[in-house]
């Protein structure tokens, strides 16, 4: 597309589309938020049946009998198939999947649809030989290589469930999630390459399979490195892949048959396995996807997430591909082998969509004294994810790489909504320096009070979605029925899901979000809970007691800070490293605590439950408030001392 002007400003420092975008949107009259509020079931309905190929139809469109709720039922699919068959007529040689690697001397790979598509089959044959059947769960331990997704797509094409766990995520963090869906099968690489470096990632895959039920891994060769490997559990990919058939006839999924299961932190000490299914979720990625980001033939979407998270699996896979459109991913970091290696990526793939997170944004925003020299011209919507994006660094994207013509899109939304629910469309607007938007057509969220009062405009409150429920949500935490009740359907009872997090919306229905409203921390944009954090800390035979508060930081948005109380020891330097591998060992380097303090005692009311809000108002240096509840209120000073020496 030839370089258009795709916003204006209006005098309230608001964007608005172009008319030339308007003209150019999929969606560009607002009436489409009312139509679909009339009949959400039916404005998904039609939906469903014009983006999704459905090799039978649904009986019933919607059921919910609290807290669960289906779509599409008796509807059959395949997920593989929507996102790869369909396109073989009219995108054959399309790319589908740009891989640009870590080192740029290194060559790059481009996988048409017809590539991707026999690389799917091959793998989906497999499994099928190896004995996946149809509802077990199929392990992904990989890189941003582009087997991620062939790896994904295959087990979709057999009917198996995937579990994509983050490889920068521990040994241990694996092996849990291995334990609990009692996986068979790991698909992991031998290693990837970090800043330059090697990191071994089979060694981490063999220690965490000890224990488990995995009796085979699959392993990519992405550098060549020597790893260990036992005769008769370890097998090749290329081995494996280029003795197997082409051709894999999809199997028929159910609407609500699982397509996978993404773990992610909640309040406890242990993740939860969030589950998806086929047909409600296609149709939301697919949508979304499509809406979100204008989706046209000749889009390049390099959404930067790892597909160990949400937004990996939604706008990284499903959503480009069910689009026919082109997903770039890169191994590497953004800074990597220098701080503008992302300029570089953008100018040379012509990416037309940005979608990265604050963080990255913020990172961006103070290297970027070179961004200038770089041509962007290509793209046309930038997008951000993951955490509340401040004022600062919505300025610096929107001036800088959208150079003031292209609308940025924030968008809300978590691994239990499947695809983005808040958001300003881009054909529609407006776009507004730290407001996400309004509820996605056919979606109702609103704010509540404390007691399930609806807030007026401008107040402060409880993000809630209210019923009909939208298609892509989680349908269950995997083996943990009363979790999924308890976090999502009980605070606010029958027809009322919780997003646990805190947002005001304005007279026009824009939404603001304010952040999480329980122990749940966003390092980098990474989900990570305080109790998991706590647990791995608590595991040092010295440590008796800890308590993890996020602080905000420049960068990352908010890093976590360790309060450490030790058994007999005293505290020292080695110590202070120990635990901080605590949290490398147990959950991976992005839960590393910046600080550790190691304090006598913590403040507990007198049934012995830490005050969390006394310690995060120690560390963001604000009066502490009342103390009289305390059973130890002497505490307070003690540790306001040792943090004011720091
Ligand atoms: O607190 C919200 C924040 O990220 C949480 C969900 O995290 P996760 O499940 O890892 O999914 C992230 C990617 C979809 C939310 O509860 N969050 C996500 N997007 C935004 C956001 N906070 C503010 N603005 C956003 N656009």
């Amino acid at each position: 597309m030839k370089k258009i002007k795709l916003i204006q400003k209006s005098k309230k420092g608001i964007y608005w589309p172009s008319e030339e975008l308007k003209k150019n949107a999929w969606i560009n009259k607002n009436t489409i938020y009312k139509k679909a509020e009339k009949d959400p079931v039916k404005f998904w309905e039609n939906l469903a049946a014009e983006g999704i190929i459905w090799d039978k139809k649904w009986t019933k469109t919607y059921h919910e009998k609290h807290p669960y709720f289906q779509w599409f039922i008796g509807g059959k699919l395949n997920a593989s198939y929507n996102c790869l068959d369909r396109h073989l007529k009219d995108k054959k040689n399309k790319a589908a999947i740009i891989w640009e690697p870590e080192s740029p001397e290194e060559k790059n790979r481009v996988l048409t649809y017809h590539d991707l598509y026999s690389e799917v089959n091959k793998l989906a044959n497999v499994l099928k030989n190896l004995g996946v059947k149809k509802g077990e769960v199929v392990g992904i331990y990989l890189p941003m290589i582009p087997e991620g997704q062939i790896a994904m797509l295959a087990c979709s094409r057999i009917g198996a469930i995937h579990c994509v766990v983050f490889s920068a995520f521990s040994a241990e963090s694996l092996k849990y999630r291995l334990k609990e869906t009692r996986t068979k099968i790991l698909i992991t690489a031998d290693g990837y390459y970090r800043k330059g470096e090697i990191l071994n990632l089979k060694a981490k895959a063999d220690e965490a399979v000890k224990k488990t039920k995995v009796k085979k891994i699959i392993v990519v060769k992405r550098t060549g490195i020597k790893i260990n490997w036992k005769k008769e559990r370890d097998f090749w990919w290329h081995d494996l892949t280029e003795k197997a058939d082409s051709y894999c006839r999809p199997k028929i999924m159910d609407s609500e048959d699982t397509l996978f299961i993404l773990y992610t932190s909640g309040t406890t000490g242990k993740p939860k396995g969030i589950i998806h299914t086929t047909g409600g979720y296609l149709t939301q990625a697919y949508w979304t996807a499509k809406w979100d980001f204008n989706l046209h033939d000749d889009d390049v979407l390099w959404s930067t997430s790892d597909i160990g998270w949400i937004t990996g699996h939604t706008y990284c896979c499903y959503g480009p591909l069910l689009n026919g459109a082109t997903s770039l991913i890169y191994e590497g970091m953004f800074n990597y082998p220098q701080s503008d290696r992302w300029c570089e990526i953008i100018e040379k793939y012509g990416v037309t969509v940005f979608y990265t997170s604050p963080t990255a944004i913020r990172m961006f925003a103070k290297h970027g004294d070179n961004v200038k020299k770089f041509d962007f011209a290509s793209l046309r919507i930038l997008g951000s994810v993951g955490e509340p994006i401040d004022k600062e660094a919505w300025g610096w994207f929107f001036q800088n790489v959208g150079r003031k013509r292209c609308p940025l899109i924030d968008t809300w939304w978590q691994t239990e909504t499947g695809g983005t629910l808040i958001n300003s469309l881009p054909g529609i607007g407006p776009f507004i320096p730290t407001m996400a938007g309004r509820s996605f057509p056919g979606t109702r969220l609103t704010i509540f009070d404390d007691d399930g009062n609806v807030l007026p405009v401008n107040k402060e409150g409880n993000l809630v979605q209210l019923s009909p429920f939208a298609p892509g949500m989680l349908r269950g935490v995997y083996k943990n029925p009363k979790k999924y009740l308890e976090t999502y359907w009980n605070k606010f009872g029958k027809g009322i899901y919780f997003t646990s997090d805190g947002a005001w919306k304005d007279r026009q229905g824009n939404f603001r979000i304010t952040g999480r409203l329980d122990d749940i921390i966003k390092i980098a944009g990474h989900r990570i809970s305080t109790a998991e954090l706590e647990d791995a800390i608590t595991r040092h035979p010295l440590v008796a007691e800890c308590a993890v508060i996020p602080q905000s930081h420049e960068i990352k948005g908010s890093v976590p800070i360790a309060l450490v109380v030790l058994k007999k020891a005293k505290p020292s330097l080695k110590l202070t490293r120990e635990i901080v591998k605590q949290a490398e060992t147990f959950i991976g380097p992005i839960a590393r605590p910046e600080q550790v303090f190691f304090v006598e005692d913590l403040p507990k009311t007198r049934s012995g439950k830490i005050m969390r809000r006394i310690l995060r108002n120690i560390l963001a240096d604000k009066p502490v408030g009342d103390i009289s509840t305390l059973a130890n209120p002497e505490s307070v000073e003690k540790i306001k001392k040792i943090v004011s020496k720091s």
